[in-house]
C-alpha cells in the first residue's frame, strides 16, 4: 500500500533564485501549504523603518519582534493570476506590497542578522509548519527551522542571472532601478546572508543543490515534486517493512 505522508519540504537559496515561485508552484502542484518566511523579516523590517527604530538597536528590534503579529494568507485566485504568491498581515493590516521594495529587503536582512529577532520568528514558523504537508522557503529552514525536513532543496544561480530577475519584477511593480543597482542589491544582502554569525545561508549538508540559471520554473518544480514522490515511496516502503514484520 503506498502510503502518501505530508512531507516537509525545505526550499533555501539566496535573493532571485527562484525560491518563491518554485516553492508555491511545488505546493499547488502537491497541494501542500506555502510558506514564506522571508516575508515575516520584511514584515518586522517595514514596521521598524515606519517606526524609525535604528537597524543597530537589539534590544528595540528584538522587543517589535516579539510584539508583532503576522499573518502569512492565501492569495484569491484572481490575485495569484495577476502573480501574487501570498498576502502578508502585519498586526492585522496587509502589507503585501509595501514589503516588496528593495529598502525593506536591504532592512530585513540586516534584522536577521540578529539571533533574538531570529528566534522569535523561528518559533512562529516551526508552529506554522508543524505537522508537515508544507512548502516552505528562506535561509535556513533546512538547517535550521526544519533540519528534520524529509526533502531539502538548496535553489541557486548565477548573480547576473538572479539580479536580472529581480529587475523584471521591480521593472514590471513600476519600481525605477537600474540593472546595475539591483546586481548591487542583491549582491550586497548575498554577503550580509552568507557571512552572519546567527543561522547563516548555507546549503545543509543533505540539501538537493539545483541550479536554475538554466532551468525555467515548471521544470525545477516538477524536478521537486519527482523528488518529493521519490521520497514519499522510499518512507513509505520503510513503513510498510515496519509493519510487516511479525
Ligand atoms: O525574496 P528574496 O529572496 O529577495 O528575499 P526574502 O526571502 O524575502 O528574504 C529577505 C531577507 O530576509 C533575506 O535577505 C534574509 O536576510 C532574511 N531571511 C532570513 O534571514 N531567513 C529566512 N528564513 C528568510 C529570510
Amino acid at each position: 500500500m503506498a502510503i502518501e505522508a505530508k512531507l516537509t519540504i525545505a526550499i533555501d537559496g539566496p535573493a532571485g533564485s527562484g525560491k518563491s515561485t518554485v516553492a508555491r508552484r511545488v505546493a499547488a502542484l502537491l497541494g501542500y501549504l506555502y510558506l514564506d518566511s522571508g516575508a515575516m523579516y520584511r514584515a518586522v523590517a517595514l514596521k521598524a523603518l515606519e517606526r524609525q527604530i535604528p537597524l543597530e538597536n537589539e534590544t528595540a528590534l528584538e522587543a517589535l519582534t516579539r510584539g508583532t503579529n503576522i499573518e502569512l494568507k492565501a492569495p484569491t485566485a484572481e490575485q495569484e493570476t495577476a502573480g501574487l504568491k501570498n498576502r502578508v498581515f502585519l498586526d492585522g493590516q496587509e502589507v503585501t506590497l509595501e514589503i516588496r521594495t528593495a529598502e525593506v529587503a536591504q532592512a530585513a536582512s540586516r534584522l536577521a542578522t540578529i539571533a533574538g529577532v531570529r528566534e522569535v520568528l523561528v518559533a512562529e514558523q516551526q508552529r506554522a509548519g508543524q505537522g508537515g504537508g508544507v512548502v516552505m522557503e528562506g535561509r535556513d529552514i533546512g538547517t535550521v527551522v526544519f533540519p528534520r525536513a524529509e526533502l531539502k532543496i538548496f535553489l541557486d544561480a548565477s548573480p547576473e542571472t538572479r539580479a536580472e530577475r529581480r529587475w523584471k519584477e521591480h521593472r514590471e511593480k513600476g519600481e525605477e532601478m537600474t540593472l546595475l543597482e539591483v546586481l548591487k542589491e542583491v549582491k550586497e544582502r548575498d554577503k550580509r546572508d552568507r557571512e552572519r554569525k546567527v543561522s547563516p545561508l548555507v546549503k545543509a549538508h543533505d540539501a538537493v543543490l539545483v541550479d536554475t540559471t538554466a532551468l525555467g520554473i515548471e521544470e525545477t518544480a516538477r524536478l521537486i515534486v519527482l523528488l518529493a514522490q521519490e521520497r514519499n515511496r522510499v518512507d513509505g516502503s520503510k513503513e510498510e517493512q515496519a509493519v510487516d514484520k511479525p
